[in-house]
């Protein structure tokens, strides 16, 4: 069977097998999205809940982030590391207020144009919310598709990952986005691993090209 399967088995495997009540599933409020997905870029999950929770209970909508002083997003956000994370976040939630009248903007293309807000960052954000058919590419999305594509590019490369994200475009489903965007992102967090992965519990290893090589992927030598 060719990869033309590949998004129905993974929103398949999300239904049965995925996660489904982290705290900002079930919600299509870009703010609670948009929040959760900034603490998630280098942080894990269960670090991220507690912060998630206090965050929200002092700035429940992005006008009163945007209305805070730095300083005080600045000693919530202590401990979470890499600071320019929030320093962002209340530069992004300042724009959304000014330019946007308090509503994030309801695109990829325009939520990529926001501080903080990268590619995948933006197309997460958008097919959560909005169900917009765009891909993402975090680390972990990385993993798993240069795996089963057996990507050979090295994604030191611009080039190279601009090719993965072409290739990951095209793999996207007809419909369920949100769905199969979230069914990416947890095989990444507990089937397809960067050490051990437990080919086994995949459902797509039959479509799988690098899953007897699996650590050889992603290929990526510093820069
Ligand atoms: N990491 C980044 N986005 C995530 C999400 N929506 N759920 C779980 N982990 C994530």
């Amino acid at each position: 069977e060719a990869l033309s399967d590949f998004g129905a088995r993974v929103v398949a495997w999300q239904k049965r097998h995925g996660r489904h009540e982290l705290p900002w599933q079930n919600t299509r409020d870009p703010y609670r999205v948009w929040l959760s997905e900034i603490m998630l870029q280098q942080t894990q999950v269960t670090t991220v809940l507690g912060y998630y929770a206090r965050f929200l209970e002092r700035f429940p909508t992005v006008l009163e982030l945007a209305a805070a002083p730095l300083d005080e997003v600045l000693t919530l956000w202590a401990g979470l590391g890499y600071y320019s994370r929030a320093r962002n976040l209340h530069a992004c939630a300042q724009a959304v207020a000014a330019l946007h009248g308090g509503a994030f903007p309801a695109s990829a293309a325009q939520l990529q144009t926001l501080p903080g807000i990268g590619r995948s960052t933006a197309a997460a954000i958008a097919a959560f919310c909005f169900g917009e058919r765009v891909a993402i590419l975090d680390g972990n999305v990385k993993r798993v598709l240069s795996r089963v594509l057996a990507f050979d590019g090295d994604l030191a490369s611009t080039r190279e990952e601009k090719r993965l994200w072409d290739r990951a475009t095209a793999l996207l489903p007809a419909r369920e986005v949100d769905r199969y965007t979230q069914g990416l992102m947890d095989l990444g967090a507990t089937v397809c691993t960067a050490r051990k992965p437990d080919c086994g519990a995949c459902p797509v290893n039959d479509l799988c090209a690098g899953q007897h090589e699996a650590e050889r992927y992603p290929i990526k030598t510093r820069k």
